[in-house]
């Protein structure tokens, strides 16, 4: 064969390869199923012209799967350019119809009930206390002074709810709205990598966790809009909000905007509900303390939390936290022991245990003073006072152990 021809077939076989590569390429990144579009599909009454616009629209809203349109109310898909009242209401009757039936028996109410997963706390007693961990679908608030321990909660919770469920996890993921920028992404790495070397787990998937910086009132609600579209791509099945009245208390002053404020709290607490709800979300919030003004308040209601009765309505399951007595702190050799007070719930008793937070977050007062040891084996130093430096090294020297 000429040098020539030669060329050519090699130049030929090398251009089937890469043809038989891109499309092999081409069938294996197909794209994923558009469930708003194939919810659109099956409506009748809709022409197509209006579907294709509805995908549009109600995409641009976030909504990327039918329960998307469960987090709007009526009144606000009318609001959406090109929506009528008929429209609007055809997709939410829609959408209802296909969730199932609007009356449900108590048998199968409670079986709804008793398929909701529970994130664990860290702390068997916590968990315990709040019925065996933290129920999706419901809203906790974690109220309490500062340093009473709300954070490390919000902290160890979203580990737990990231690890495999061979481990207790949820293997779904999480959002986090911070509002006092106090986000600590080294804290919450190490929490995951003490469940990493206690289970023996390579790597626990983070990528399904999703912080954003909310410190307005503004960037909170757009944060929500934009979950819309992470919560179902992230299977997101915890929501984080640490802490929810600082925004309120910053941008509302004084007793003469406390209506507006009250109002306000109100509506986005509904767009938070109306989320849990559609996605089976648990929504954790963490709320300041204030001094009660009642001059005949009793001793447990001294100090109340912030958000008055709006707020108060809204959480499922209330917790008071404080620092534990110092008896129970010297009995287990645990000076960061904490007290957690259900204050307010619908179906557990106002019942108190005791946790602690330890180097890898929350975990028994028993067990504070074998963490700190073992943080102390593993070479780690886990005082939140360490520089960053000190801090990119316990890290590594962590990440490096099994
Ligand atoms: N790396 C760590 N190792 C051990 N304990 C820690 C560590 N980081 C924080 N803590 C404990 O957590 C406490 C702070 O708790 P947390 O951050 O949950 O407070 P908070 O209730 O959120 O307070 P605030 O209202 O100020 O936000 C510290 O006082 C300390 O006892
Ligand atoms: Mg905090």
């Amino acid at each position: 064969m000429a040098a020539e021809e030669e060329n050519d077939v090699v130049e030929l076989e090398e251009s089937i390869t890469k043809e038989k590569t891109t499309k092999k390429k081409k069938t294996s990144t197909s794209k994923p199923q558009d469930d708003l579009l194939v919810f659109l599909a099956g409506i009748k009454g809709i022409s197509e012209v209006m579907k294709k616009r509805l995908h549009k629209v109600l995409g641009s809203q976030g909504i990327s799967d039918p329960r998307g349109i469960k987090t709007h109310t009526l009144k606000q898909l009318m609001e959406l350019p090109g929506v009528s009242e008929n429209t609007a209401k055809l997709l939410l009757e829609e959408v209802e119809s296909i969730q199932g039936k609007l009356f449900l028996s108590l048998d199968e109410r409670e079986q709804i009930e008793v398929k909701r997963k529970k994130i664990m706390t860290g702390s068997l007693e916590l968990d315990e206390l709040i019925g065996g961990g933290i129920p999706t679908g419901t809203f906790v608030e974690l109220y309490g002074s500062p340093q009473s321990g709300k954070t490390q909660i919000c902290y160890t919770i979203s580990a737990n709810c990231l690890l495999p469920r061979e481990f207790g996890g949820l293997e779904a993921g999480v959002i986090w709205l911070d509002t006092e920028g106090s986000f600590n992404t080294q804290r919450l790495k190490q929490i995951i990598s003490y469940y990493e070397y206690t289970h023996n787990i390579k790597n626990v998937k983070t990528d399904r966790f999703m912080v954003a910086n909310t410190r307005t009132l503004a960037q909170i609600e757009l944060a929500l809009k934009e979950a819309g579209s992470i919560i179902p791509k992230n299977k997101v099945k915890l929501m984080i909000i640490d802490s929810l009245m600082d925004p309120f208390r910053a941008e509302y002053g004084g007793l003469g905007e406390l209506a507006v404020r009250q109002k306000h709290l109100n509506k986005l607490l509904h767009m938070l509900m109306r989320l849990a709800e559609a996605y089976d979300i648990a929504v954790v919030y963490t709320n300041q303390v204030m001094a009660n003004p009642d001059p005949f308040a009793t001793a447990m209601d001294k100090v109340m939390p912030t958000g008055g009765f709006i707020l108060g309505h809204a959480s499922d399951i209330r917790i008071w936290l404080r620092r534990a007595t110092s008896k129970i702190r010297n009995q287990h050799d645990a000076p960061n022991a904490r007290r957690a007070l259900i204050t307010d719930c619908g179906w557990l008793p106002q019942n108190e245990c005791h946790f602690s937070l330890g180097p890898f977050g929350v975990c028994d007062v028993d067990q504070e003073a074998n963490h700190r040891k073992l943080a102390g084996e593993l070479g780690v130093l886990f005082e939140s006072s360490l520089g960053k430096e000190e801090k990119e090294d316990v890290k590594t020297e962590f990440a490096t152990l099994d």
